[in-house]
């Protein structure tokens, strides 16, 4: 069967998350403001939940109408043929938002969404009250200028949340915006000569995200998908996905390098890395990056932001010892949400792009080889 997908991702990866799947080998890709559409079978369906790296959830499209008013959004979610998808004993619960619409309580969309689909089953099975008690199938919902799009979501919990990072440290950077910035840092740990290091690692990150994809490891491979239990999904699908994962698995020797001066962080890293199978691959040690030598490597890096007043002296600091240790052997990928980063930093980036980190907007600045 072929189904319409959606990945909703955060801003200023969506063209990350468009290559990604044009390699797996989704059709009509195309990507939007905050989000990547495409199309593609049952396969498709569990290969980008697995695989992608950058993306945020796997959202299969149901149906997409007009829905200016609440009969028309109850007709347009009831006319969906629920009963091929959820099971008698399914459990849907439905989320979503609504903006620039006419329907704007969120609340009451949510109940007027989760009394059609109720009805439909009911109707369909002849019973009035459904037992939820089997598999989760999440219901998500968007309605942007009058117009319901209504959605499966086949990941469950988001796909940042590779299984790795089980605590956080305070300022840890989200999994998929590292590996875009690893993505954009055109770092693939296979050819001669390619090494990373992170000299602010915090938890680790960065260079986590780099071995999985040097050793082309599936992201998702550590974890599971609510797809996985669905009853209109062969289970067979799943298994070849992932067998075929497994068996892509490369050898690396790319150093991959992470460097932090706080020392709890760094065992945190090393934690991190063992959980997500790549601990052979990666080196953290305690240091502090001002003191250490000039980089000859890719460095790809977040350092502390100096968001509030009084760290900002010290933030500067950090970027200015930065970018005393540049050569012509480094090349240095480092994000920052400093308002007038690149005069601190004494060099107007050679590339640079708009990213966000969380709620805070970010640059991402490109400084190549001299
Ligand atoms: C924004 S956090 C990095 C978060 C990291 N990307 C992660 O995913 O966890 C900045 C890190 O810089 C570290 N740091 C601050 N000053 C440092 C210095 N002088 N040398 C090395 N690391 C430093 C902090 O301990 C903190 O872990």
């Amino acid at each position: 069967m072929i189904f319409d997908f959606c990945i909703p991702t955060l801003f200023g990866i969506e063209s990350v998350v468009s290559g990604e799947l044009r390699r797996l080998g989704a059709s009509d890709v195309g990507g939007e403001t905050g989000r990547v559409r495409f199309r593609g079978d049952e396969y498709m369906l569990a290969k980008a939940n697995l695989w992608s790296r950058c993306g945020e959830r796997v959202l299969l499209i149901l149906s997409s109408f007009d829905a200016a008013t609440f009969d028309e959004l109850f007709d347009g979610v009831y006319n969906i043929p629920w009963e091929e998808y959820i099971p008698r004993t399914g459990e849907f619960p439905v989320s979503g938002y609504s903006r620039q619409s006419a329907l704007t309580s969120v609340p009451t969309c949510q109940s007027i969404i989760k009394k059609a689909v109720s009805k439909r089953l009911g109707d369909r099975y002849r019973i009035s009250r459904l037992p939820e008690t089997g598999s989760t199938y999440q219901i998500r919902f968007s309605i942007v200028k009058d117009k319901a799009e209504i959605y499966f979501d086949t990941s469950g919990e988001a796909l940042h949340k590779r299984g790795y990072r089980a605590k956080a440290n305070e300022a840890p950077l989200r999994e998929t915006l590292a590996a875009a910035m690893v993505d954009f840092a055109r770092f693939r740990g296979n050819r001669e000569g390619d090494s990373l290091l992170d000299p602010f690692c915090g938890s680790g990150t960065i260079v986590i995200e780099a071995a999985l994809k040097a050793a082309n490891m599936a992201p998702g491979l550590r974890r599971t998908f609510d797809a996985e239990k669905w009853e209109f999904i062969d289970k067979s699908v799943w298994r070849s996905v992932r067998d075929e994962a497994v068996s892509l698995i490369r050898h690396t020797k790319a150093p991959m390098l992470g460097s932090d001066i706080d020392e709890k962080t760094v065992t945190l890293a090393y934690s991190n890395a063992k959980k997500a199978g790549v601990d052979h691959l990666v080196k953290f040690s305690v240091a502090d990056a001002m003191e250490l030598s000039s980089f000859k490597t890719t460095v790809v890096t977040n350092p502390p932001y100096g968001m509030r007043i009084s760290d900002g002296d010290e933030a500067e600091e950090l970027y200015k010892s930065i970018a005393s240790k540049l050569t012509d052997e480094s090349e240095l990928y480092i994000l920052s949400g400093h308002p007038a980063f690149e005069r601190v930093f004494g060099r107007r980036a050679d590339r640079k792009r708009k990213l966000y980190n969380g709620m805070i907007p970010c640059g991402l600045f490109y400084y190549y080889r001299k």
